[in-house]
């Protein structure tokens, strides 16, 4: 009996002692380990009479919980204590600023090209691409220009050295081809087995992309981007191609007051034919939108050519649409006020950290637009 009440005043005494959790495991080890001090007591219970184990189990058992229970007890109190000495030594002053880091920023033209899109979105418009490395089918010929007409040189086109099939392919002069494709995609929809279907007419499409001309001065870059726009449904006519404009001009510059004006003009594509202007004044240096007395172009459009609806497989007495171009780089040098064109590709940082644009300001994507 002594013994067991001097083994537990031992243990005790050496567990209250324990300095750390290192100390603390050897006591653990030497009472209750499989050779410690109570595990060897409890395998006498074995050799023991009944009677006598009767007498003995709770004793040794109780002894072996006090024990179990203590050295517990201490390790909670030996690990706060560490966390409170490591919380102490190494005290986290939270006012001091952070370390700057390095952020990217929106490029401009991609900020406007989103804005273009979210609006262009409300309307019911869905995004369509095309390749920059065109062929002359879909950059020109579908597009009702003639062979060899010297419209084809109007659009200083880079050419590619011939392919193993001898075609001269060439980077896309705008984004119209995209119109040929999706028309072409659509048929197919009505029948023609050999592209992909995506949709049949009604057709609602943008198509956002670069675009090449070997043209270089403070407004004309060798690439620069453009955005086309495409309808083709029953009954389509100027009229709607003009709300549509107009609707877009005033939601992109969040201005209600922003007039426009249609010219004639020509291209091969579309009859007719038409240029947009926006109202804008041009006194100050800068280009001010919605107020003034001059007019400055900001796209080409009109109704598709029928020779354009029929050659992608539709019969133009069924199906009308008028189509659209834009320079997307053009708007954004007008709507943030950007001086000249060929620095927004000079890929120079400094020019984007001023003029770029936070990609988490706004959860909204088309941060630029409220
Ligand atoms: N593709 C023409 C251009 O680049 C713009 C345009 C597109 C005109 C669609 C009419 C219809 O100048």
């Amino acid at each position: 009996m002594t013994d067991l009440a001097d083994l537990e005043a031992d243990l005790s005494a050496r567990i209250a002692a324990a300095g750390d959790l290192a100390a603390l495991d050897e006591t653990r080890i030497a009472a209750l380990g499989k050779t410690g001090a109570i595990s060897s007591l409890l395998k006498t219970l074995g050799g023991m009479s009944p009677d006598e184990r009767r007498a003995q189990g709770p004793l040794i058992n109780g002894l072996r919980d006090r024990v179990a229970a203590s050295i517990a007890a201490r390790r909670t109190e030996l690990e706060d204590a560490a966390l409170e000495a490591e919380l102490a030594a190494g005290a986290l002053d939270l006012s001091l600023p952070a370390p700057p880091r390095r952020k990217g920023a929106v490029h401009p033209t991609m900020q406007v090209m989103d804005e273009m899109i979210a609006v262009f979105a409300e309307m019911g418009f869905s995004v369509a691409e095309g390749p920059d490395i065109e062929d002359d089918f879909h950059n020109f010929s579908a597009l009702n220009f003639p062979p060899r007409h010297p419209a084809r040189e109007m659009h200083d086109t880079f050419f590619l050295k011939p392919g193993p099939d001898g075609e001269r392919r060439l980077l896309r002069t705008h984004t119209s081809p995209i119109q040929i494709r999706v028309m072409r995609r659509a048929n197919v929809a009505l029948g023609a087995p050999q592209f992909a279907v995506h949709q049949a007419p009604p057709i609602r499409i943008i198509g956002p992309g670069r675009v090449y001309r070997c043209d270089s001065d403070a407004t004309h870059t060798p690439m620069f981007h453009q955005m086309e726009g495409l309808v083709i449904d029953r009954d389509i006519h100027m009229g709607h191609l003009k709300w549509t404009l107009d609707a877009f001009v005033r939601r992109f510059f969040e201005m209600d007051g922003v007039v426009t004006r249609f010219r004639p003009h020509h291209f091969p594509f579309t009859e007719p034919s038409a240029e947009m202007d926006v109202q804008c004044d041009r006194s100050g240096g800068a280009v001010k939108i919605g107020e003034g007395s001059d007019w400055l172009e900001i796209l080409g459009g009109g109704m598709v050519h029928p020779n354009i609806i029929r050659i992608c497989g539709l019969d133009p007495d069924e199906w009308q649409g008028f189509a659209f171009g834009m320079g997307i780089d053009r708007l954004a040098m007008l709507k943030y006020g950007l001086p000249d064109l060929r620095d927004t590709f000079g890929a120079d940082v400094r020019w984007l950290a001023h003029y770029g644009f936070s990609a988490f300001a706004d959860p909204n994507p088309a941060s630029g637009l409220s």
